[in-house]
């Protein structure tokens, strides 16, 4: 089994989404800022993004929906998670063998010299972009995935892997908007898992599922765990 996570399982934990209501900062799409071209431009605002980013998500705690998960890795030895949130609410929430398909927000990285500096939750969080310095002198970047960047080595066919040889497939709280994370859904159903998807809303991939749960993660994940 293998369940693949997007910002929607956080949502009820208060961390808005990427797309639909709510989902901008300011009037910027994520395909704006989240680049590494928009950080050459303007590095001071990409920073901005992600400190507030940062606060919101050092007040969040896990929600049902992420709970739910660290119960089916508890009891189904054979399950993958693989997340494309970076907020770490799935570890939070216990879930201990977690793919991290775009990263973690809370790692910095040195343009200089490269070395990746931990940040800690709640604690670390900067008003100022001056204060993003390594201790060599470097401009320090959120150490996540951009657009058109690569994923973190192994991340993506760690996923595949499990992806091509699961039974089902839970889709869960995400837009499945973004490549090559979303790839992973139609691999499944080449593969010959089944797949569920919880959402909100309808997605793209509504129509393409075997079972498509229109509600809240934090609702629909417990009762379908149970
Ligand atoms: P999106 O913001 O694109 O999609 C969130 C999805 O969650 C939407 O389909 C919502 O309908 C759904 N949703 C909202 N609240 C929900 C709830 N309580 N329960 C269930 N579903 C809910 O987020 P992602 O698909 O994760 O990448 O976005 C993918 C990537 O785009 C992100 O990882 C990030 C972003 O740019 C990078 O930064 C590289």
């Amino acid at each position: 089994m293998v369940a693949l996570t997007g910002a929607g399982i956080s949502a009820e934990s208060g961390i808005p989404t990427f797309r639909g209501a709510g989902g901008l900062w300011r009037s910027f799409r994520p395909e704006e800022l989240a680049t590494p071209g928009a950080f050459r431009r303007n590095p001071d605002l990409v920073w901005e993004w992600y400190e507030w980013r940062r606060g919101v998500i050092a007040a969040a705690q896990p929600n049902a929906g992420h709970f739910a998960l660290v119960e089916l890795e508890r009891t189904k030895h054979a399950f993958t998670m693989a997340t494309q949130n970076v907020d770490g609410l799935h570890d939070l929430a216990g879930s201990r063998r977690i793919v991290k398909l775009h990263g973690d927000i809370w790692i910095d990285r040195c343009l200089a010299c490269g070395r990746e500096l931990v940040r800690e939750h709640a604690k670390d969080t900067y008003q100022h972009h001056s204060e993003h310095r390594c201790g060599c002198g470097g401009l320090l970047r959120p150490g996540l995935v951009w657009f058109g960047e690569p994923l973190p080595e192994n991340a993506l066919s760690s996923a595949e892997d499990a992806v091509r040889g699961a039974d089902l497939v839970l889709v869960i709280g995400t837009s499945a908007a973004v490549y090559p994370a979303a790839g992973l859904v139609p691999l499944a159903r080449q593969s010959g898992a089944r797949v569920i998807e919880v959402n909100l809303e309808e997605t793209t991939l509504s129509a393409e599922v075997d079972v498509s749960l229109r509600g809240k993660s934090g609702d629909i994940l417990p009762k379908l765990i149970a």
